[in-house]
């Protein structure tokens, strides 16, 4: 395995105060994480460095042709005090696959988890103590040759940073309201939103703007050829609980394979909970809601964790389910999975590794 030179800072940030929510996405610690790729050398020269700006060619392909991939995963601070990644190889086995979609060179998916692990350690006080915190953590990968000809890169960096978070949304646990999105769309099978590529967010932001004006937290895509079909909220995964029945759009190739998502399959069919992963249109959402059989809907991500959905609006028509209650599958998911991130319920399936 590749060694990683550590350079600490002189000069340490001052830490946001836990007293105050600490929102998401607001801060940095003070060290990153950087390698590069040259064509012919591989992946080298992994080095932790202060926090810093990156310097590049304006002719950086990244800039012009977006060929960027990134992760979102988390560190939680245990009551114990130790602190723990919640299947972190899942994460670095999909920026494999939206490495491969977007001609990325492929990374040593053991190597990265260890190179979090030592990232996360050297800004270990980082990693906050509030109910609801946890040291959000971005790697991502991006071309750097100085070329403005539509090519796959030669020279690429990959980056690590960390940031301490609170809850994704301003509402909390508090259900948000969706926009289900008619006009624009994310994703078509065969593109590239089954994978974790920062242009799928690029495409989603004016839909985004559009639910925002209106009063709506995010956007739920419909299928990009008839519109038809519920694919995923804006940063989240989505579940229905029709009759007694999770429901959850399958994959197809254009829907992102969260692994919230799947770790919701398996903790919601672990305790006896029917499952199905298939194609669920919005009129059927709609009539479930009429005939008084949509129990439930909620959208599952890493920084969103569980979000219970109070409200969707349909063109003209409006799916209300809750103003402030949580259901009780989204109940049962949200403590579950954070029980076993911050360590509050014992881990029986290997989901946590301690740094
Ligand atoms: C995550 O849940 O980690 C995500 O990547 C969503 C992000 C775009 C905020």
């Amino acid at each position: 395995m590749l060694e990683i030179s550590v350079e600490l800072t002189k000069s340490p940030k001052q830490k946001p105060s836990e007293s105050e929510p600490l929102g998401f996405g607001k801060y940095y610690t003070d060290h990153m994480f950087i390698m590069n790729y040259d064509e012919g050398e591989g992946w080298h020269n992994p080095r932790i460095v202060p926090y810093q700006n990156i310097a590049l060619d304006p002719a950086a392909m990244c800039f012009h042709y977006a060929q960027e991939v990134f992760e979102g995963l988390k560190a939680y601070r245990t009551k114990s005090g130790e602190i723990q990644l919640f299947r972190p190889e899942k994460n670095m086995a999909r920026l494999n696959l939206s490495n491969d979609r977007l001609c990325i060179p492929r990374i040593d998916e053991e190597f990265a988890v260890e190179t979090i692990k030592k990232l996360v350690s050297v800004d270990k006080d980082w990693v906050p103590h509030g109910e609801g915190t946890s040291l959000y953590i971005r790697p991502f990968i991006f071309a750097v040759d100085p070329y403005v000809g539509v090519h796959p890169a030669r020279h690429l960096l990959f980056v690590i940073i960390l940031s301490p978070v609170g809850s994704y949304y301003p509402q909390g646990l508090n259900p948000v309201k969706i926009y289900v999105e008619d006009e624009y769309v994310r994703a078509v099978k065969g593109g590239m939103g089954y994978v974790k590529a920062g242009g799928n967010y690029a495409a989603s932001l004016k839909s985004q703007a559009k639910a925002e004006e209106l009063g709506y937290t995010q956007v739920l895509w419909l299928d990009g050829v008839e519109r038809k079909y519920v694919e995923e909220v804006g940063t989240m995964n989505v579940f229905f609980v029709i009759d007694g029945e999770v429901v959850t759009p399958k994959l197809t190739g254009s829907v992102l394979g969260g692994i919230t998502r799947l770790s919701c399959i398996e903790l919601l069919r672990e305790h006896g909970y029917k499952v199905t992963e298939r194609c669920i249109s919005i009129q059927e959402i709609y009539d479930a809601y009429e005939s008084g059989k949509l129990n439930e809907a909620f959208g599952s991500g890493t920084a969103a964790v569980i979000s219970p959905i109070g409200e969707f609006r349909w063109g003209d028509k409006v799916i209300k389910l809750t103003e402030s209650e949580i259901g009780p599958v989204s109940q049962f998911l949200y403590d579950t999975l954070t029980g076993i991130q911050w360590g509050k319920i014992e881990d029986t399936r290997g989901w946590t590794q301690k740094i």
